[in-house]
């Protein structure tokens, strides 16, 4: 694929250099377009030595050879890698006053942007609203990461690691094995509401999912994420589908077949009350707690898994277990009907950790993972159901 990446001012611009490299490697042709403030922190010798190519810096020298137009027109996907907020203020805005401007304003290809600043430039309303205004007009934004800045500061800002960007703009071209396949991914907890201001909830992250669903969509799948309510962000070039309750994710999983896979990775409420109440439920002096009455919600892996004609073809479960984690993991995969349970044992710090240590649970026996990042336990599951679709 052809990728153009625009470098503009930030400290992190280094990375542009380590995510052009993964991306040549992966066999993608990449031209650069270097900003002014770009080119206060990587030379354009050491951006065209590393892309192969002529590096753009110059709006009226780019007329002359190529032409901003030609420009616009030869990338699959433009990624901004750093994505300073003065470039997406710009961008926001339809300004034109150099040739990455001009080059964004022209173009209509994929737009991915990797935004890179300090936390309170990026918490700003005035880049909030940039960047809603850019979401709105289909802009992917990759990042920003939260953690330490260059300053001794730390927050959200940081721009993505190059290897999350390169997946992050595989899934936005949706190229890779799982290219052209659907899949379904459920994610974080359900509420249950027990009357308006009151709800039943667990400690699921919604890490796992995610990471999940950002994995596929790295290997080309087209994503559905129906997510409960999570503080984790949108995996770039996943749909996200957002649902409260147990009985909305199943009916936003069912709106969403048909699906070649699903993987159903929530922390789905067991019960739901069985009522809930209109008005908020009041303390009365004297008064026993109200009882909480409950009621069984749907099954949703259960339900994806019984055969009929929208089954998915793979459907994978998960069981979160304190005890007895593989025994457990098998009898719940003949009980449920799907084809694979991913086993974890959350007795310790699994419930909205980094880590996971997993046992996948198949047909043909017992796998035991050992412990690793999510983010790996993702890729490693990922590009299995990829195995397995072919
Ligand atoms: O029965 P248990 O909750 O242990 O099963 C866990 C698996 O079933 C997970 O994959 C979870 O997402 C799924 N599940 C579901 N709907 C429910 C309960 C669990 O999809 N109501």
């Amino acid at each position: 694929m052809r990728i153009l990446l625009i470098v503009s001012g930030s400290v992190a611009a280094y990375k542009a250099l380590e995510l052009t490299r993964l991306l040549r490697r992966d066999g993608d042709e990449v031209m650069a377009v270097l900003t002014a403030g770009g080119a206060r922190f990587v030379t354009k010798e050491a951006l065209a030595a590393i892309t192969g190519q002529r590096v753009h810096d110059d709006l009226w020298a780019a007329e002359a050879e190529i032409g901003h137009i030609r420009l616009a027109r030869w990338p699959d996907l433009i990624a901004v890698v750093p994505a300073s907020a003065d470039l997406l203020a710009k961008m926001a805005h339809g300004l034109t006053d150099d040739l990455a401007t001009c080059v964004l304003l022209a173009t209509r290809a994929k737009v991915l942007v990797a935004p890179a600043m300090n936390p309170a430039m990026w918490a700003h309303p005035a880049t909030q609203a940039n960047m809603a205004a850019l979401r709105a007009r289909g802009v992917i934004v990759a990042g920003p990461d939260d953690g330490p800045m260059a300053e001794p500061e730390s927050g959200p800002g940081r721009l993505m690691e190059p290897p999350a960007l390169r997946d992050a703009i595989r899934a936005v071209l949706a190229d890779g094995p799982l290219a052209g396949k659907h899949v379904v991914v459920t994610s974080g907890p359900t509420h249950e509401p027990i009357d308006p201001v009151r709800y039943i909830a667990n400690r699921s992250s919604g890490k796992q999912g995610h990471a999940i669903a950002g994995a596929l969509a790295a290997l080309g799948a087209k994503v559905t994420l129906v997510s409960g309510p999570v503080a984790q962000p949108d995996p770039p070039g996943v749909r996200v589908v957002r649902i409260e309750s147990a009985r909305d994710m199943l009916a936003a999983c069912e709106a969403a077949l048909p699906a070649d896979a699903a993987v159903c990775a929530a922390a789905v409420a067991d019960w739901r009350t069985a009522r809930a109440a209109d008005q908020k439920l009041k303390k009365v002096p004297g008064e026993a707690p109200p009882p909480l009455d409950l009621a069984l919600n749907p099954d949703i892996l259960a339900t994806l898994s019984a055969a009929g004609p929208s089954r998915p073809r793979l459907v994978v479960g998960f069981a979160a277990e304190t005890e007895n984690v593989v025994a457990n993991a098998v009898t719940k995969r003949a009980k449920k009907r799907c084809d694979w349970i991913v086993a974890n044992d959350v007795s310790g710090d699994v419930m909205g950790g980094a880590e996971n240590a997993v046992h996948l649970v198949t047909d043909a026996g017992v796998e035991d993972w050992p412990r690793m990042a999510k983010e790996e336990v993702a890729r490693r599951l990922a590009a299995r159901i990829a195995e397995a679709l072919q």
